[in-house]
């Protein structure tokens, strides 16, 4: 027998093929609290680790968020504000959940102000939404927005001191984050971008010759993912594969408020992130390494660099190095964060 029942399996389908078929944007789909409760326990789950591990490396990276006002937009039932109230929880201002699905609100609503009592929460449609000043938390949403739709957003969130924007690590999701909301934003000149960028330059993704290629990154499960029943029986009945988290994230600030450096590299100059997993071959990985200058098909040999060349078969830490180059080949690589967890012996 499944820990789902075939009704609940039926709604977690339902929910799964809208979100796949590119459809759960044409109308609001959430149909009771059941279904939001049953999301929040399979599929927000694992947006929640992704989210993890975006607040992990802006912490290793010692970047804050700035003012007292968060809003979350398109919240479902608010795990992207969860999340980030476990990371900061020093934070006690105000929590604007803006969803166009009273009950989702509504949802969101009561877990924040259950778990978060410091701060006050209110509920808002788009048309009520004032990001000014505030960081905006935007999750999982790009694929349920038309053209006019995300322009809409896009106006509201120009206001904003500051977002974080966390989607799943599709070709289509992930290039479109770039292009219309990245690209714009560092065109208009008043805005920095934090991460996963290495630069503010223009994105070399979007170059034709990188065409095949997207921004992606793979986020720890948690080893208490596999014990979980919930989460057992989604795998086996829908096919979610828990092995493997991959994510694509977005973090921007307004210019004036930025904490980092402003000389074009927001890393100081000569620093590479690694794009999705290294490929492995015997005795060396080939790496997808974005830098200033380009996206480059890089070469990880063992007798070059042989800790780099282990690190990566473990995928621990934030993908963000130092290299130095000779053609393809990476000859000399730093870590440029480690994270606690991360054993590099
Ligand atoms: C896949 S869910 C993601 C929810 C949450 N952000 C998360 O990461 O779990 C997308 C949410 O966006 C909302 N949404 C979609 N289109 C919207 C629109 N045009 N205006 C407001 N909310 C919208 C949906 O109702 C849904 O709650």
């Amino acid at each position: 027998m499944s820990f789902w029942t075939n009704a609940q399996l039926a709604i977690l389908r339902r929910l799964r093929e809208g979100f796949l078929q590119g459809t759960a944007g044409d109308a609001d789909y959430w149909k009771s609290q059941e279904e939001l409760a049953l999301y929040d326990q399979t599929f927000a789950k694992r947006i929640g680790w992704k989210w993890d591990a975006v607040l992990g490396e802006l912490e290793l990276r010692g970047w804050q968020p700035q003012g007292t006002r968060l809003v979350d937009l398109g919240c479902g039932t608010g795990i992207a504000s969860r999340r980030v109230l476990e990371h900061w929880k020093d934070f006690s201002g105000e929590v604007v959940l803006m969803d166009r699905s009273g009950l989702a609100r509504g949802f969101a609503a009561e877990a924040i102000r259950q778990r978060a009592p410091q701060c006050s929460v209110r509920t808002a449609n788009i048309s009520e939404i004032d990001c000014e000043g505030a960081l905006v938390l935007l999750s999982h949403v790009i694929t349920e927005l038309d053209a006019k739709a995300l322009s809409l957003w896009l106006e509201r969130l120009s206001r904003a001191a500051g977002f974080l924007w966390v989607e799943s690590a599709t070709h289509g999701a992930s290039r479109r984050l770039i292009a219309e909301v990245r690209e714009r934003f560092l065109k208009s000149g008043q805005w920095t971008v934090v991460g996963p960028c290495t630069h503010r330059s223009a994105c070399p993704m979007l170059r034709e010759e990188n065409e095949a290629h997207w921004c992606h990154h793979f986020a720890r499960v948690p080893s208490e993912a596999h014990q979980d029943p919930a989460m057992g029986a989604l795998s086996k009945e829908l096919g979610v594969d828990l092995r493997v988290l991959p994510y694509s994230f977005l973090v921007m600030e307004r210019l004036a408020l930025q904490t980092t450096d402003d000389k074009g590299d927001s890393l100081g100059g000569g620093a590479a992130r690694l794009i999705g997993r290294p490929r492995e071959f015997k005795g060396y990985h080939r790496v997808l390494s974005c830098e200033k200058e380009g996206l480059f098909d890089r070469i990880v040999q063992k007798r070059d660099v042989p800790e780099l060349y282990r690190r990566l078969r473990k995928e621990s830490g934030v993908p963000l190095f130092r290299f130095t180059t000779e053609g393809q080949r990476i000859c000399a690589g730093e870590s440029l964060f480690v994270s606690p967890e991360s054993d590099d012996s």
